[in-house]
């Protein structure tokens, strides 16, 4: 008999019934074990038969015994197969839930799809989140959340572990690219919009699915900018720069928040009730489902150290309010869990808490009306109308760092190109970590479809013999006579540097300068005299700066995904105008980085006197600033000009620039706009973003822009508290080089 049909008449199972009310019934139906089972997440190598992460096929066995015995909630992770495959493993998992358990409880299907489908053969891969950073243009993170929704949700993974909220400010740290940069009201408009597209209001399958904010809270900024490692942070720094890219997320509707595996200030954030529940339940508001990180509650006694075994971490990670474990490949969080409940370390009551959140979770996504995967539109994955969506985004975030003898776009007269640097001839560098598998694959596993730089650049410059060599420089001191042979025949050099894909601790580096050998190809190729263009294609900013004057321009490529490749031969043409702007501050020296938005006293001297040379210039010690980025046309800003230069703390003044386009080609300039607070009681940023679009005007063309400054929104600030704190005084608003000061008066 159908497992259903003996408890059909229990509301659970009546979608008629109210969400609230069938939570209940259900939870009133619920043993302990089963309770627990649905706050536990695990592995695809608990369930799969070769026990690795790239088997995606199921061991009905394995499956029947952890969902009938323990009743496993969730399971997560894979790696990229056809459709096909995840289809039938997703079904097959899923029936044995529905079908073959008590209560037929649907599990929830987690995976980390990062910039598109990253675990699914054939899928449009976008530009990593550093990119859409640099395109200052909401719509490609919202296409990005869509068409990841669209390519994924029909296979049944109905929980994406996207998208990263952390804020970028240590350029060592291994997962900047996975940020939306170092601005908090970039990354709160850009999640937002990612959240809005995946989640969507969409009716494109027959259930909804669920976004991932992570990782909560103050990840990003380790001291010694490697991943997990330990993170002095105030809770004003907090409130102010690492919160509102959550907050924004939540109050679209971000269905849940995965916690961040390091400790902040001591407490690690996977232990700590002021953040998980006093920052993010009580004054954040968040109702969802707070799923752990990667094997975070064991890390809490086997790597920080503050709990004696696994029950007293499970007891430290239950009351800082943590409602699943990703556990992921023991039952040691479930064991821990029912000796804590039967010892009364723990109250039923408390499970009862999490439980209604994962299984209110699971009602709001239909997966009881539709557990199974939809199929739907699966022989649309890939398709070349997403491809030229990723393409576009891929364009747009290409920025143009330096042009200084107008090398770029090259000349179509253009007749021998020689393309050198590990990243010329390889694909799975232009798309970096999670792709495929999660440090990337290896290079024959790219699909086939997809172009290398060198590729993409014999297919712009036809009538150019494009000649690529690998690498050049000491070490391969055999290539360098034929190096010179050929660059001494060249019309100018292509130089395709970069990293090779990384995420988490895999990628920590203890120098931010690019690898010597690749500075030493620069080298070689500026020795040449010939025109030459360094293309970076990396996940963070290596430093560069002792090749910056020698180079004629540099482009800053960071990781644009599978169309990445035409996106840069497009701007090396001149097919596209580049209009992307940097998303972070550009480091100059591998030990010293400074955020645009920095505080007055970031840099200490004697009145104004330069004291033994030291630099002092705060916005000379980065390469390039945050907002910086070149066109092949220029534009220029005029006439800032406000509604009134004072106001009152319930007026609204206005603010009003002119753009011109005063080049001979067509372009598209993201005007930013900055606020200064000029003095507060907790000191202010010199500046920061409250404002950003995109404007595109054809030759001599002016645009007039305004933007709205209204004083509870712009010119407050966060307390210790987290509290709104708005102070009389002057402001300056700035957007381009313009400047303009205003009285707020209380
Ligand atoms: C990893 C990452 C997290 C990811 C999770 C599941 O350790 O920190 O971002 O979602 O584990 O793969």
């Amino acid at each position: 008999m159908n497992i259903n049909s003996m408890v059909y008449a229990q509301s659970y199972l009546d979608s008629s019934v109210s969400v609230d009310e069938r939570v209940e019934d259900l939870l009133s139906r619920m043993t302990l074990e089963e309770k627990v089972g649905q706050m536990t997440q695990l592995n695809i190598t608990m369930v799969n038969h070769e026990g690795v992460q790239r088997d995606v096929s199921l061991d009905p066995e394995k499956a029947r015994y952890l969902l009938q015995n323990h009743h496993i909630g969730s399971f997560l992770n894979g790696e990229a197969v056809p459709p096909e495959q995840w289809l039938e493993y997703i079904n097959e998992l899923q029936s044995i839930a529905v079908e073959e358990t008590r209560l037929g409880i649907p599990i929830i299907y987690g995976i980390d799809h990062m910039h598109g489908a990253s675990y699914l053969e054939g899928s449009t891969i976008f530009p990593h989140n550093i990119n859409l950073g640099a395109t200052f243009n909401i719509e490609h993170a919202r296409q990005t959340g869509k068409i990841t929704a669209l390519e994924s949700g029909p296979l049944g993974h109905f929980w994406n572990f996207a998208p990263v909220l952390d804020l970028a400010k240590n350029p060592y740290w291994p997962r900047f690219y996975e940020t939306f940069g170092e601005d908090p009201h970039l990354l709160s408009e850009m999640g937002r919009s990612y959240v809005k597209g995946f989640q969507g209001d969409h009716d494109l399958f027959p259930y909804k699915l669920a976004a991932t904010g992570k990782h909560f809270i103050g990840y990003s900024v380790p001291r010694s900018g490697w991943d997990r490692t330990p993170v002095d942070l105030s809770m004003q720094t907090i409130h102010e720069f690492h919160r509102p890219p959550f907050q924004a997320a939540i109050d679209a509707g971000m269905k849940t928040i995965m916690v961040n595996s390091g400790e902040v200030n001591g407490i690690p954030a996977h232990a700590s009730k002021e953040l998980l529940t006093g920052l993010l339940r009580d004054k954040m508001g968040f109702e969802g489902v707070i799923v752990t990180d990667w094997a975070d509650i064991g890390k809490l006694y086997n790597f920080h150290k503050t709990a004696r075994d696994y029950d007293e971490a499970t007891l430290q990670a239950i009351e800082a309010g943590i409602d699943m474990s990703m556990t992921p490949t023991s039952l040691r969080f479930n064991e821990s869990l029912l000796n804590l409940v039967e010892n009364g370390s723990v109250t039923e009551e408390r499970l009862d808490e999490s439980v209604r959140r994962i299984l209110k979770l699971k009602f709001e996504l239909g997966l009881f009306e539709h557990p199974y995967p939809s199929g739907q539109g699966i022989d649309e994955i890939g398709s070349n109308d997403r491809k030229d969506i990723a393409l576009k985004a891929a364009q747009e975030s290409m920025v143009l760092l330096k042009n200084s003898e107008n090398i770029l776009p090259l000349s179509k007269s253009i007749e021998k190109l020689l393309v050198v640097g590990p990243s010329a001839e390889s694909k799975r560098n232009l798309a970096g970590g999670w792709t495929l598998a999660w440090q990337g694959a290896a290079e024959e596993n790219y699909p086939e479809s997809m172009k290398t730089i060198t590729e993409a650049l014999r297919n712009e410059l036809p009538n150019a013999e494009i000649i690529s060599m690998e690498s050049i420089g000491k070490k391969y001191s055999k290539t360098r006579r034929e190096f010179n042979e050929v660059a001494e025949s060249a019309d100018a050099i292509i130089i395709a540097a970069g990293e090779e894909p990384y995420t988490e601790f895999v990628g920590n580096i203890t120098d931010l300068s690019l690898p010597e050998d690749q500075l030493e190809m620069i080298r070689a190729v500026n020795g040449t005299g010939k025109p030459s263009v360094l293309v970076l294609v990396a996940g963070r900013p290596r430093v560069i700066n002792e090749v910056v004057p020698d180079t004629d321009s540099i482009i800053w490529a960071g990781l644009p995904g599978f169309e990445g490749a035409e996106a840069i031969a497009h701007v090396i043409s001149g097919k596209i105008n580049p209009s992307g702007k940097l998303p972070f501050s550009y480091p100059q020296f591998v030990g010293h980085f400074i955020p645009y938005n920095h505080k007055p006293s970031a840099a200490y001297y004697f009145d104004d006197t330069v004291a033994n040379d030291i630099v002092v210039d705060v916005e000379a010690t980065q390469m390039w600033e945050f907002g910086f980025g070149l066109s092949y046309t220029r534009f220029n800003y005029e006439n800032l000009e406000l509604s009134s230069t004072e106001l009152k703390e319930n007026d609204r003044i206005t603010a009003k620039i002119s753009v011109t386009n005063a080049g001979d080609i067509v372009g598209t300039e993201s005007v930013l706009w900055f606020l200064t607070d000029e003095v507060g009681r907790i000191s202010r940023p010199v500046k920061e973003l409250v404002h950003f679009e995109r404007v595109t005007l054809e030759p001599g063309e002016t645009a007039e822009l305004t933007f709205t400054i209204e004083p509870e929104i712009h010119l407050s600030y966060p307390g210790f508290d987290g509290e709104s704190i708005l102070e009389e005084g002057y402001f300056t608003i700035q957007v381009g080089e313009k400047k303009s000061r205003f009285y707020l008066e209380k």
